[in-house]
């Protein structure tokens, strides 16, 4: 990787100049200097923010497992590109080389296509943190078929809504998985899913837990038998750098799940520059980001942009909390991981505990910590810097989105001097404002408004899977011309960036972005439910937790409530997932409502928080009395 690392703050302002007066130059150098291409662009960047059209590197041609791969085989071939640490400790850690990571890519991509899959097909692929994920994504990336990770702790019909969604033609799963003492059987699921997805025509089947499993004849295969049989070589797809690479789904404030489409040359040339600078990446490190690969994070800063530069990125396939609180910094000791990378929601929950599951691990081979997600609070934030960083690692605090595909605020570490609680500034490339709420964007620091981005950069979702309508309305109609992330900032007297949260009906809990619209759906299709409204509050481990109110058809004894909380959550768990269970749930005869019969929900957070002291102007409120009902019945 040549001329795009930045190592002093000088050189941060020169590039970051230099990446606003001419994007396009600046971007070309970068994608010309460290990449390997078929064919060059044409054009840099042809866009029309109104229209939410935008296209990077026009014409060029390359395929990007060339560049995560076959490019590093010289000279990295016996170098370690996947440190895989199993969820029981006792069970061997695995290393993958450049080498075995080519030559399982290259098996996986000829089964692949002798069980039909061609360019442009989507894959669904539905697979615990074990090595053949990343496999599986690399293999479609390389035949040049769409992936669309659906994590796997959605349940069975949010897998079936995102498989019919982008219509998938198979499948990748495996009988179970390991999480913590548990073990989830993945493949049961699957078969629930698939009763209702005609599209799938075929499901292949990795063996992890060796649970009993159905298969169905002719659709399901084990992976196994079929990888021994294929060649280990595989000529790589030539890919558009506007071809889709893949879908990735994650909630809007309303309606179904949003597939993200993101393509691959752009990706590309931003996932490695971020990745290279704000992760310091030098060539013997070991790079550990904890997210699951089915979420952004994983797609870009455990698989592309650590194998872009040829870096050991570690898997992690259990949980902080197994076999004890102590897991991630015995994982960092044993595997001297140098760059550590997760999120609030786990550091808040590590913190709680004894100090001591710290103290006994060796962390002496940390250089920098990094933050991603939700917005990190100050307490979690000196706890991660006094014990897990020593006061010796800088921490990289880094915001983005599924949508932006790779990160847009953050520091440099040893270059940008950090400061709790900010994102701090922009990378090269990135325009951001803030927006007040007659749409006029506010200058100046210390001030605050909606987060927007007013030019592209090259790793920005291209559409929505099936709706470029939505895209253009989600993302682009409430500020005209500009990218609005839906997130609420400020900006300190030196021009930092501090993300406040969302600014729209998304609740971030546990890092995890929920719409409330879903939920409500899930939770009125109880028969014995009127309507319901859900908020957050804050939670010292979840950031955020959630709490429903809900108007019964008829209303019940205390007894019979309590089922139905049960019940209301198990539905919650079938349509979305456990994660979006609610904490409390509150009983009510109405909610208030404007006349246009809009639900107050700025009323019910602060009821949430318990927070009574002033609600704001409600003279709009058609229903004032169920104020005072509710505050009264407040769960605390
Ligand atoms: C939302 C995007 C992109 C990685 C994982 C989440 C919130 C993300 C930060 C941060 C404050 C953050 C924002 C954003 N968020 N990082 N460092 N500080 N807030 O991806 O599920 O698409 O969620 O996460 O609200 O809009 P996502």
């Amino acid at each position: 990787m040549k001329s795009y690392s930045i190592k002093n703050l000088e050189q941060y302002f020169k590039q970051y100049k230099k990446s606003v007066q001419n994007p396009e130059k600046f971007w070309n150098k970068i994608a010309e200097e460290n990449f390997v291409w078929y064919q060059k662009w044409n054009k840099v960047l042809a866009y029309d923010m109104t229209e939410a059209s935008i296209k990077w590197f026009l014409n060029a041609k390359l395929n990007i497992t060339k560049n995560c791969i076959d490019r590093h085989l010289s000279k990295r071939g016996n170098k370690t590109a996947i440190i895989f640490e199993p969820n029981n400790p006792n069970e061997p850690a695995q290393h993958i080389t450049y080498l075995d990571l080519y030559e399982r890519v290259c098996k996986l991509s000829n089964v692949l296509k002798e069980q039909g899959i061609r360019k442009g097909d989507r894959v669904c692929i539905y697979l615990p943190m074990i090595p053949e994920l990343a496999i599986s994504v690399l293999a479609c990336a390389r035949i040049g078929a769409i992936h669309s990770v659906v994590f796997a702790g959605f349940s069975a019909s949010a897998l079936t809504t995102r498989i019919n969604d982008s219509d998938c033609k198979m499948v990748i799963t495996s009988d179970g998985g390991f999480r913590g003492d548990k073990t989830i059987d993945l493949k049961t699921i699957v078969n629930n899913a698939l009763d209702k997805c005609p599209c799938v025509e075929k499901v292949l089947v990795v063996k992890r837990t060796n649970t009993t499993v159905e298969m169905k004849p002719g659709r399901d295969f084990w992976l196994a038998p079929l990888m021994e049989n294929a060649l280990a070589d595989h000529v790589a797809e030539i890919m558009d750098a506007e071809d889709p690479l893949f879908i990735l789904y994650t909630s809007g404030s309303t309606g179904k799940p949003k597939g993200m489409m993101h393509t691959t040359g752009g990706y590309m040339v931003y996932t490695a520059y971020t990745f290279k600078n704000i992760f310091q990446y030098e060539e013997n490190d070991v790079f550990w980001c904890t997210a699951d690969i089915g979420w952004i994070t994983g797609h870009s800063y455990i698989v592309y942009g650590p194998l872009l530069n040829g870096a050991t990125t570690l898997m992690f396939e259990g949980i902080p909390s197994y076999p004890d609180f102590g897991r991630f910094w015995e994982v960092v000791e044993k595997h001297k991981v140098n760059q550590f990378y997760t999120a609030p929601t786990a550091i808040r929950a590590l913190a709680k505990e004894n100090v001591s599951y710290v103290e006994k691990h060796d962390l002496s081979s940390l250089k920098l910590l990094g933050t991603v997600g939700e917005p990190i609070n100050e307490e979690a934030w000196h706890w991660y810097n006094d014990h897990i960083g020593k006061k010796n690692c800088p921490i990289v605090d880094t915001w983005w989105q599924t949508e932006t595909g790779g990160i847009l605020i953050s520091p440099i570490p040893f270059v940008t001097p950090t400061k709790p609680t900010y994102a701090t500034l922009p990378l090269p490339g990135i325009q951001p404002v803030l927006m007040d709420e007659r749409r006029n964007e506010v200058e100046g620091n210390l001030s605050s408004g909606s987060l927007c981005i007013k030019f592209p950069w090259p790793s920005i979702a291209r559409t929505i899977w099936g709706d470029h309508q939505r895209y253009k309305e989600t993302y682009f109609k409430a500020f005209p011309g500009k990218y609005f992330t839906g997130d609420g900032a400020l900006r300190d007297e030196v021009g930092y960036y501090r993300i406040t949260g969302r600014v729209d009906d998304v609740i971030i809990v546990s890092g995890h972005n929920l719409g409330t619209a879903p939920i409500e759906d899930a939770i009125n299709e109880h028969p014995a439910v009127a309507e319901s409204a859900i908020v957050g509050f804050s939670h010292d481990v979840k950031g955020n937790a959630l709490y429903g109110f809900v108007i019964l058809k008829e209303e019940g004894e205390s007894r019979v409530r309590e089922n139905l909380s049960k019940e209301i959550n198990q539905l919650i768990s079938d349509h979305i997932g456990p994660i979006a269970k609610l904490d409390k749930i509150q009983f009510v005869s109405g909610l208030p409502k404007t006349r246009s019969g809009k639900i107050m929900r700025r009323i019910l957070r602060k009821i949430a928080e318990g927070d009574f002291s002033n609600f704001g102007d409600i003279s709009t409120l058609l229903n004032p009395e169920v104020v005072e009902e509710i505050k009264n019945g407040r769960i605390s």
